[in-house]
């Protein structure tokens, strides 16, 4: 219920104002984002790369509502595609669509993806599309399947806890096999589209990720949750595969212990690494996802 408040919150502009000005402590910030700046993402990239663990490298920002911000932000994903070739870094790169214009104009987000996904690809690495809210659903999905044949490496996120999902695999999965983050899915929905219950939302991820071993391609397993985890090591082996044909995902500042076990016993870890000054509704949702960390937020809120 508290973690649906702050879902709630995370959308709400007055109280972003109220949190983004000086009252909450940068350790709460610093505990989930990289830092402000491209140099930070990348040094924290690097020093992932060097415990055998890729990177997701995200520049936050959502809900773009002009076109001069989606441009923006293409322009500085460029500028980041260019540092992450003369850095020689392992990650790949995240985007929200609505951070490129999908809330006002489709086409504008099409092309601006085309272009990050070529840039992309040049350098040897891929675009990942994150999943929004469900109101962004079938038009995420429509531009990521549009944009799959030019750009096969391309993967879409997929949220277990939409009643959706299946269904959209199974219309995905007519063409090539999907490429596919699953996760569980962090917006507050509600009950007519999404499961609630933990164990309704876990046997969703658990069914969806035999799914994956069965239709789809190299599918990113992206939870911490270590059983979800051990579901799809069993899985792949059933489907007589190992560890090395799925990824683990995680997010920074969150199971390090986790992540860097997995690496060191022959799984392909990937971390989302976020940075730039946009992180409020980003650090919202990691605060709403669990207690103790709502904690530590007032605390800092409160100045203790
Ligand atoms: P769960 O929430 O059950 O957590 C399992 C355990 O992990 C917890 O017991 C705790 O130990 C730890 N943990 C989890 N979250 C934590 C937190 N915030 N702080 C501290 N500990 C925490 N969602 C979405 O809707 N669209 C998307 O595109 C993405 N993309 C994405 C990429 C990657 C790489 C990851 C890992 C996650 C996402 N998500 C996402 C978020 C996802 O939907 C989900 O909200 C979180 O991963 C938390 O769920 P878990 O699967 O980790 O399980």
């Amino acid at each position: 219920m508290l973690g649906k408040a702050w879902l709630w919150a995370s959308e709400k502009p007055r109280i972003q104002r109220f949190v983004a000005q000086g009252r909450i402590g940068r350790r709460v910030v610093e505990r989930f984002v990289a830092g402000d700046t491209l140099e930070d993402a990348i040094s924290v990239i690097r020093a992932l790369n060097e415990a055998g663990i890729g990177g997701i490298f995200d520049l936050l920002g959502e809900g773009v509502t002009d076109p001069a911000g989606a441009q923006a932000a293409a322009e500085e994903y460029l500028e980041s595609i260019k540092r992450i070739e003369a850095t020689g870094v392992d990650t790949t790169v995240t985007v929200k669509l609505t951070q490129l214009g999908l809330a006002f104009d489709k086409g504008t987000c099409i092309d601006l993806l085309r272009v990050l996904a070529a840039e992309a690809h040049a350098i040897g690495t891929y675009v990942e599309i994150d999943m929004e809210q469900s109101d962004y659903a079938t038009d995420t999905i429509d531009i990521f399947k549009l944009l799959r044949p030019d750009f096969p490496d391309l993967r879409l996120a997929l949220q277990a806890y939409l009643r959706r999902t299946l269904v959209d695999l199974e219309a995905l999965a007519g063409g090539q096999p999907p490429k596919v983050r699953l996760v569980k899915g962090a917006y507050a929905e509600p009950t007519e589209l999404a499961f609630q219950r933990d164990h309704e939302i876990d046997q969703q991820y658990r069914f969806i990720t035999d799914w994956l071993f069965d239709r789809g391609v190299d599918p990113a397993i992206a939870t911490h949750d270590a059983r979800l985890i051990q579901h799809a090591r069993v899985s792949a082996e059933t489907h007589g595969k190992s560890v090395k044909d799925f990824e683990v995902q995680m997010l920074y500042g969150v199971r390090r212990d986790l992540q860097e076990r997995l690496a060191s016993t022959g799984y392909r870890v990937r971390v989302y690494v976020p940075f730039g000054s946009a992180w409020y509704p980003y650090l919202m949702r990691r605060i709403a996802e669990r207690p103790a960390n709502l904690r530590l937020f007032l605390r800092a809120l409160a100045g203790k």
